[in-house]
């Protein structure tokens, strides 16, 4: 019989697509991809549910074909997270003493404990690194003699009513939720691998209504951020400039778009075809391309100089690796470069194997790196010992969901 406990679903309720990834892990330990499930997203502007009946609709339709791809029953899911109330920034807790494991249990919880609004939630503190008497780097204190113990922590929070709505949706599918993971992050585990996160490297998620970025560098998440923006505004921008509905814009952006305006396209025109109610239009391609990459210069821009405020631009060493639908507009790697200064590729999953067709859509990043954040999650429960407190993060949005 099929061992339920070896499979792994990840969940991405986005802007334009939801989408269920089915993972399971074999008696090795090694991940791989067996199912995959889409369905457009009706519900969700953003990253934000907005429509929470149709939401749990599509959330269904994309499960159900997931199931039946990789033929198990799915209970619960890993779900990912996003929005313009996320935050992330970088926080330190002290300790005194030194330095047993309930030490630095200790000064994790120091770290942990933020004065922030009630309204808030903590969704993750990432252990960054150790400082043991003002020596810097130190990955595993216990053991060590000092006088005092310190570490660094990213800490990424959300507000808290605004984070219980994907979940809501998602438990009125008799669903559980594992966990709650914010996108960029899931995205960056799918796509780095360990060399890579070492060396430094900018993870860049571009979907439909936001866009998430997160910086690994010494092995460690050192920033992430969002930008309520992506690939909606881009056709909304080519609706208004082009004068044209928004669902012709979509297929103008996706069949003739490109983000780097050169030579060959002066004096092109391309065809509009006539249909709901318009007549056949010619439109200038320049015109077009211009307008695309204007907008997507301007994200890479803005996540450029939040980087740059943070002088984390020079820790980049392995790069920038984009990936969300945005990732597929041609020329992006292109015009990224330009403003990154830095070598630029469209990121393909690392490390996981199973379904091809799944592992190199830019798109699926998300969901499938929050298989990978439950298998890392399962091995260390089972490291544990099979239980521990592995819901207590999300322990308390789940009570709220509950009453
Ligand atoms: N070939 C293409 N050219 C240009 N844009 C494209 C192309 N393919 C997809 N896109 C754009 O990618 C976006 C969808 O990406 P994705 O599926 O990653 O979004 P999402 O995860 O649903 O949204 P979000 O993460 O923002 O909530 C849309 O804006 C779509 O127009
Ligand atoms: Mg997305």
């Amino acid at each position: 019989m099929f061992d339920q406990s070896s499979v792994i679903v990840g969940l991405e309720v986005g802007t334009s697509k939801v989408c269920a990834v089915v993972g399971e892990v074999n008696d090795d330990g090694a991940l791989s991809i067996i199912g995959v499930g889409q369905a457009r997203s009706r519900g969700v502007r953003k990253g934000e549910m907005v429509d929470s009946a149709l939401a749990a609709e599509d959330v269904r339709n994309a499960v159900v074909e997931a199931e039946q791809m990789a033929d198990v029953e799915v209970r619960s899911v890993y779900l990912g997270v996003t929005g313009g109330h996320l935050r992330g920034f970088n926080n330190r807790g002290v300790h005194p003493v030194v330095i047993s494991e309930e030490d630095v249990q200790d000064v994790i919880k120091n770290a942990k404990a933020i004065n922030l609004p009630a309204e808030n939630h903590v969704v993750h503190v990432i252990r960054q690194h150790f400082r043991v008497d003002g020596q810097d780097g130190i990955q595993n204190p216990v053991g060590m003699l000092g006088a005092k113990v310190e570490v660094d922590v990213h800490v990424i929070h959300g507000n808290f009513n605004r984070l219980q709505n994907p979940i809501r949706a998602v438990k009125s599918l008799q669903l559980e939720v594992e966990d709650i993971v914010f996108n960029g992050l899931a995205s960056s585990l799918a796509l780095l691998s360990n060399e890579q996160k070492e060396l430094g490297a900018l993870v860049i998620d571009m979907g439909g209504g936001t866009t998430e970025y997160v910086v690994c560098a010494d092995g460690i998440v050192k920033h992430t951020g969002l930008l309520a923006v992506g690939g909606d505004h881009v056709s909304n921008d080519l609706a208004y400039g082009l004068k044209i509905p928004l669902s012709r814009a979509e297929q103008l952006k996706t069949e003739h778009g490109s983000a780097f305006v050169d030579d060959s396209v002066k004096g092109r025109s391309v065809t509009l075809a006539h249909g709901s109610g318009l007549a056949e239009r010619s439109i200038n391609l320049e015109h077009l391309r211009r307008i695309l990459s204007l907008r997507v210069e301007e994200i890479f821009e803005l996540i450029a100089r939040e980087i740059g405020r943070t002088g984390l631009l020079d820790y980049l060493r392995g790069g920038v690796f984009l990936c969300g639908g945005g990732a597929r507009i041609p020329e992006i790697q292109k015009l990224a470069g330009k403003v990154f200064g830095l070598p630029v590729s469209t990121g393909k999953t690392n490390s996981i194997s199973g379904l091809k067709s799944a592992l190199d859509q830019p798109e699926f990043a998300t969901a499938i790196g929050l298989v990978k954040f439950g298998s890392f999650q399962k091995r260390k429960r089972a490291g544990r010992g099979g239980l521990g407190g592995i819901r207590s993060k999300v322990s308390r949005l789940f009570r709220a969901v509950k009453n």
